[in-house]
């Protein structure tokens, strides 16, 4: 095992897109972020130096960060954000992890531009469980690209209580493709060759949008999702929730040409606007006679793929039902607790004197169990549960809605739209085998919610439509080969069930990774104690760790 450092710096540059200079916040002066690689046992030392003007953290995605949560970098979560001038240094080791990962910005909407690729390869001589590709490319589905500064769209929407401004664009990594105006050099490229296989790792950074992804003419065989691998399938069409990786294998098995890679919004919300553009990159044959003869400049414009539209709630249903872990896994069961929690949107009235721009003037909300999330200020809750400082979190977060409902009903009374406000946590006991059915409300209005965890992976028994019912649904559980993710989508008006063993000490955020939603409140922590031994217990913060 090798200790990788890396120097993360966070600043401002300028970049040229859709005909317009802006100012964008970025590592390293680049957009997207670097890729950073390792191999499983490696530790990260990533030492990350803040000359934006704005407060900063960073996440990385789907590292388990076993007893080490002061490295997982949710802003007050487990630690202080590092301010403008500042530094802090991220330390933390591989542990028994392989795969698609990514880093991203854990503070104010800074993950719009602040995000790269993770690749965790297996250890030496432990080979992937599929043929060995040809070749590799991450491909970062993201940023919506807004023309306004992504943390202006933020403000003005805390401001107002509306729904953010719809994006202008999306990126893949980091270019909108020869659809867009003043963007025709600025297409991403994957050159492949006829007859071999290309390992695409896919992830999701946007920051309020689901995608479809498909391939001019070509079949995508899904070999992982979140890190975990999974039984090979193969698909036109594969979808992705903010948070969300999937890695598939392409062979180049087509007419030699240039062929779109496009993605497009799953929006599973009825009537609300959002971003309806298309993202292409192009996936171009090297080596063929057309290019030889002609060049690349002549080629036949690219065959654009055939999308699902916006709504097409069925297939990414079934797209999120085709995934199975390779074989048998351990399924923690029984369980010692079961938790019911409802994920969902709602509203706050509008205080006397303000002009309000949500729903019939009153401001969004978001909530699980009716309690909207509201990030501590004054300490990070790690900090305050590791040093036992009162006052930055209660430990009241309930095991289940106040109110049993018909969570999915078209109209909802008012009453039950109105969420409470707090920053609760609910506790686990070390080691102890947990269930969580998330179920989605249709309050205010249905979406499909991407649940993330973090500190863990965890099995998705089963996903549903319509208010979870336990004497029929129970029978649907997969328990021998479901699936193992750290982001899971709660369909729109319907539920999902995920299993995991409390294993890990911490604080440890729960939230939907639809940013719009989170910043409402659709988030609440768990606090897993120390088990027995010190091997089974939080490490000590390290000594730079920010103070707020
Ligand atoms: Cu990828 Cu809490 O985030």
């Amino acid at each position: 095992a090798e200790i990788q450092y890396q120097d993360f710096v966070v600043k401002e540059i300028l970049v040229k897109r859709l005909c317009k200079t802006h100012r964008v916040i970025t590592v390293n002066g680049q957009y997207p972020g670097p890729t950073l690689t390792a191999t499983d046992g490696d530790t990260l030392v990533i030492r990350v130096t803040n000359l934006a003007r704005y407060n900063i953290t960073l996440h990385w995605h789907g590292i388990l960060q076993i007893r080490n949560g002061w490295a997982d970098g949710p802003d007050y979560i487990t630690q202080c954000p590092i301010v403008p001038g500042a530094t802090y240094v991220y330390k933390f080791t591989i542990i028994n992890q392989e795969g698609t990962f990514w880093w991203h910005a854990h503070a104010l909407w800074l993950r719009a531009t602040v995000h790269g690729a993770l690749i965790i390869y297996p250890k030496l001589g432990k080979p992937y469980p599929f043929d060995k590709p040809h070749r590799e490319y991450p491909i970062i589905l993201a940023g919506e690209w807004w023309n306004q500064d992504p943390n202006e769209v933020l403000r003005q929407a805390t401001i107002t209580g509306a729904a953010p401004n719809v994006s202008d664009a999306y990126t893949i990594n980091g270019r909108h493709g020869d659809l867009f105006p003043c963007s025709n050099q600025g297409t991403s490229i994957f050159p492949v060759v006829s007859g071999e296989t290309t390992l695409f790792r896919i992830i999701n950074a946007a920051m309020n949008t689901e995608l479809f992804v498909s391939i001019a003419g070509h079949l995508m065989t899904v070999v992982a999702a979140d890190s975990a691998y999974t039984k090979p399938f193969t698909t036109t069409v594969i979808l992705l929730g903010p948070g969300q990786t999937t890695d598939v294998l392409v062979t180049a098995d087509q007419p030699a040409g240039r062929y779109y890679v496009a993605a497009r919004a799953y929006a599973s919300a009825q009537g609300v606007p959002f971003d309806n553009t298309t993202v292409t990159a192009i996936l171009e044959y090297k080596f063929s006679s057309c290019t030889a003869i002609h060049g690349v400049q002549t080629m036949p414009p690219p065959l654009v793929p055939l999308l699902p539209a916006y709504n097409d709630t069925s297939t990414a249903a079934a797209f999120s039902a085709a995934l199975r872990s390779p074989g048998p896994v351990n399924v923690p069961d029984p369980v010692n607790e079961t938790l019911f929690f409802t994920v969902g949107l709602g509203l706050f009235g509008c205080p006397p004197g303000m002009i309000c721009g949500g729903p019939n003037g009153n401001r969004f909300a978001a909530s699980i169990n009716n309690v909207s999330f509201v990030l501590p200020s004054t300490l990070s809750m790690l900090q305050a549960y590791y040093f036992n400082v009162p006052g930055v979190y209660t430990e009241d977060f309930p095991p289940e809605p106040p109110i049993i409902f018909d969570f999915t009903a078209n109209n909802i009374s008012l009453s039950l739209q109105q969420p409470v406000q707090g920053t609760k946590v609910y506790r686990l006991k070390y080691g102890s085998a947990v269930q969580i059915v998330f179920q989605g409300t249709n309050i205010v209005s249905g979406e499909e919610h991407p649940i993330h965890l973090h500190g863990y992976q965890f099995y998705v028994l089963a996903t549903g439509f319509g208010n979870f019912n336990p004497d029929v649904d129970t029978k649907k559980f997969n328990m021998v080969d479901p699936p193992e993710r750290n982001t899971v989508g709660v369909p729109v008006n319907g539920w999902a069930v995920i299993r995991f063993i409390a294993d890990n000490p911490g604080v440890w955020l729960v939230h939907c990774h639809i940013d719009a939603h989170l910043m409402w409140g659709l988030a609440m922590a768990f606090i897993v104690e120390n088990g027995e031994g010190d091997d089974q217990s939080l490490l000590p913060p390290p000594v730079d760790l920010p103070i707020c």
